[in-house]
């Protein structure tokens, strides 16, 4: 008789035993799904910054360039990629002009994007891949370059030349 009398009282103890298991169980797993889940719909929801790079790059004393003389100069530049920085290296054709005025043309030919140079005796850009021609000012003389060199926004502070974003002719005409 007592046995029988003690059977629904254990059963009832596992019972509530089971469900607090249950519900720590239940509970540990929202846990573990909040850990997880959080940052990944933060990282979803969050926009990525793409391509953004250092405003101005100071490049040096603008009168070390001589009027009319063309220098490529190499700089660095960082850009911001998502959550990543990346330091790249990159070029410019400096040009100085008689009035004193600056030029800075992005190292790339506007056909294909090889590299050109400048052309002490011609006196004139030369690309070397399909033999574009440029002038002293970035405009085509000939070839198959379908537009005038892409230009470095620039400015000039403290006597030291700054080299901002590269535009394409039709984003200077914008
Ligand atoms: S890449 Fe310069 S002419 Fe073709």
């Amino acid at each position: 008789m007592e046995e029988l009398g003690c059977a629904p009282q254990a059963a009832r103890s596992r019972r509530s035993r089971r469900g607090f298991f249950q519900a720590g169980i239940l509970g540990l797993g929202a846990a573990i799904a909040a850990a997880l889940g959080l940052p990944a719909l933060a990282y979803l929801l969050t926009p990525p910054k793409s391509g953004q790079q250092d405003a101005w790059i100071e490049i040096g004393e603008l009168n070390k360039f001589a009027a009319g003389a063309p220098l490529e100069v190499a700089f660095r530049r960082n850009r911001t990629d998502a959550w990543k920085v990346v330091s790249e290296k990159d070029t410019a054709w400096v040009v100085k002009r008689a009035d004193g005025g600056v030029t800075a043309f992005g190292p790339q030919c506007t056909h294909l994007g090889c590299a050109y140079h400048w052309d002490d005796g011609r006196q004139q850009f030369l690309c070397p891949c399909h033999s574009s021609l440029f002038r002293i000012d970035g405009s085509v003389i000939s070839g198959p370059a379908p537009r005038p060199l892409d230009r470095y926004e620039t400015k000039v502070e403290n006597g030291k030349l700054m080299l901002g974003r590269l535009e394409t002719l039709s984003e200077r005409r914008a």
